[in-house]
C-alpha cells in the first residue's frame, strides 16, 4: 500500500500553505480520499504534483495548462523524470511564445516613451497592426515622406 499523507504533512514538506492545497484540489490539480472523519489523505506522489504545479506557476504557466498537464500523469503514481521532460519540452514553445511576446511589447514601449501620443489609432503600443504607425511618429497620411507612405495616403483616401 502507498503511502498517505495528511493536508498538514503536505503542506509542510512542500512550502505550500494548507488553503492553497484545499484550492489546488477543487481545482482539480491534486486528489485527496476522505477518512471515516472526513479528513484528507494524499498519497505520496501528490509532493511532486504540488511541484510541477509550483514550477508552471514560477514559469507563468496559466493553471488551465497545468491541470492539463497533470492529466497526462498516471494516478497515484509519482511522475517521473520523462514525464516532466515531456511536460517541461510542451511548456517550452509556450514560453517562447510569451517571451516574444514581451520582447515585442517591451520594443513598441521603448519605441513609445518620448512619444507620448498613446493615439488608439496610431501608436504602435496600443495599435501594433496599424500600418502607418510603422513609419514612425506623425502625420503620414499628410506627409509625402516615401513611396510606402504614399501608398498608405492614397489608400486612406
Ligand atoms: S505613444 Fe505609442 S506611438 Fe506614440
Amino acid at each position: 500500500m502507498t503511502r498517505e499523507l495528511t493536508i498538514g504533512e503536505i503542506s509542510a514538506r512542500s512550502g505550500v500553505s494548507q488553503s492553497a492545497l484545499r484550492f489546488y484540489e477543487r481545482q482539480g490539480l491534486i486528489a485527496a480520499r476522505r477518512t471515516d472523519g472526513n479528513q484528507r489523505r494524499y498519497p505520496s506522489a501528490t509532493l511532486r504534483r504540488v511541484a510541477l504545479v509550483q514550477a508552471g506557476k514560477a514559469a507563468g504557466i496559466p493553471l488551465e495548462r497545468i491541470r492539463e498537464a497533470l492529466a497526462t500523469l498516471p494516478d497515484g503514481k509519482q511522475p517521473t523524470k520523462r514525464d516532466w521532460a515531456r511536460l517541461s519540452a510542451e511548456w517550452r514553445a509556450e514560453l517562447d511564445e510569451r517571451i516574444a511576446t514581451l520582447e515585442a511589447v517591451r520594443d513598441r514601449l521603448t519605441s513609445c516613451i518620448g512619444c507620448g501620443c498613446l493615439s488608439l489609432k496610431t501608436c504602435r503600443l496600443l495599435n501594433p497592426d496599424d500600418e502607418a504607425a510603422s513609419l514612425g511618429g506623425g502625420a503620414h497620411y499628410l506627409r509625402r515622406v516615401s513611396p510606402r507612405g504614399r501608398g498608405l495616403a492614397q489608400r486612406a483616401r
